[in-house]
């Protein structure tokens, strides 16, 4: 649906029906995060494994506080950085009504308050926390656009709201804020940034830290063609994505050498890529600094083993 019809997708979600919405990052599909049955049915739309957990968006700091407890640290992120990119995984209140389903049964709870204006006046008139993955079939890559959400969950959902291209087009940065400020997935905001707010460098999670975090399964993002990394040229057969003027092509993620460019249109590139053809596709080195870890963490999902 068009963007005025802001009132009828809430209506929608008070009434426990999917409205896949667009936030900065990517479209969500929110459910209200208070009832149990609209949030199963979230997994089941998606087709996504039970054990991984939800983020909830709110439109505010002050709404956030009502679902989970913010020490100095996380106060002093959601300060500086919302509404935007950034996730914060607190500790879950347990007065605060949320369907045990959205945390997977953790008891902490992920948080957002995003920026993009139609995604807060969503959250403004439904007036209830909003649990939204990003609006993909589970293991697919993240939409960017509200075709792409119609071509992957049209007809298991009840309505998209279109607010035209997201600006960011990579998910949100998560940062756990238990146990040490702690990187748990690469996002739309920098680690430079977070870092350079809280004066000292994140932990970044270690691999046998088993929390059930982020589309952290090998094989999330994927296209359907096979993906190589870091080529400097393209080998017989393969389709080139260039970045940057030393890596030309006529499919670039940015010729300028644009991470926010390249972030942006990353998933849209690669979808554009899965349509109608299976060639391999090979992609030049982007550098692993800025957004370019965002865009690297996603790459390298979409080139891991399909399990
Ligand atoms: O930009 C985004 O973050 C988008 C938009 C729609 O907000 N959402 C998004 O959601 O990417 P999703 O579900 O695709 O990824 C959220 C990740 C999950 O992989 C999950 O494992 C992690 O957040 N997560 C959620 N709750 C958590 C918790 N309590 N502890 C650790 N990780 C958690
Ligand atoms: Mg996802």
């Amino acid at each position: 649906m068009a963007a005025d019809g802001v009132g009828r997708a809430a209506a929608l979600l008070r009434d426990g029906a999917l409205v896949a919405f667009p936030t900065e990052t990517v479209y969500g599909l929110g459910a209200d995060a208070t009832d149990d049955v609209a949030v199963a049915r979230i997994f089941e739309a998606k087709g996504r494994p039970r054990f991984n957990p939800l983020i909830v968006h709110v439109p505010s700091l002050d709404a956030a506080q009502r679902i989970g407890d913010f020490d100095a640290d996380a106060l002093r992120l959601a300060l500086a950085f919302w509404p935007g990119p950034l996730t914060l995984v607190v500790p879950l209140r347990p007065d605060a009504g949320i369907s045990p389903l959205v945390t997977a049964g953790l008891d902490t709870i992920a948080l957002r308050v995003p920026d993009a204006a139609l995604a807060r006046r969503l959250l403004e008139a439904t007036g209830r926390p909003v649990a939204a993955p990003s609006a993909n079939p589970s293991g697919k890559v993240s939409p960017t656009r509200a075709e792409h959400v119609l071509a992957g969950l049209g007809g298991r959902i009840e309505a998209v709201l279109d607010g035209g291209p997201c600006g960011v087009g990579v998910e949100s940065t998560i940062i756990g804020t238990v146990g040490g400020v702690t990187l748990l997935r690469p996002g739309g905001l920098t680690v430079e940034a977070v870092e350079g707010c809280l004066g000292h460098a994140l932990k970044t999670r270690a691999e046998s830290d088993a929390i059930t975090a982020p589309g952290q399964l090998s094989s999330h993002y994927a296209p359907d063609a096979a993906l190589r990394l870091n080529a400097d040229t393209p080998e017989p057969g393969e389709r080139y994505v260039g970045f940057g003027p030393d890596h030309p092509s006529d499919i670039t993620l940015s010729a300028s050498g644009d991470l926010v460019e390249a972030a942006a249109r990353l998933f849209h590139l690669l979808r554009g890529l899965d349509a109608g053809d299976s060639a391999p596709i090979a992609i030049a080195p982007i550098p692993e600094t800025g957004l370019g870890r965002a865009i690297n963490d996603r790459l390298r999902r979409a080139a891991a083993p399909r399990g």
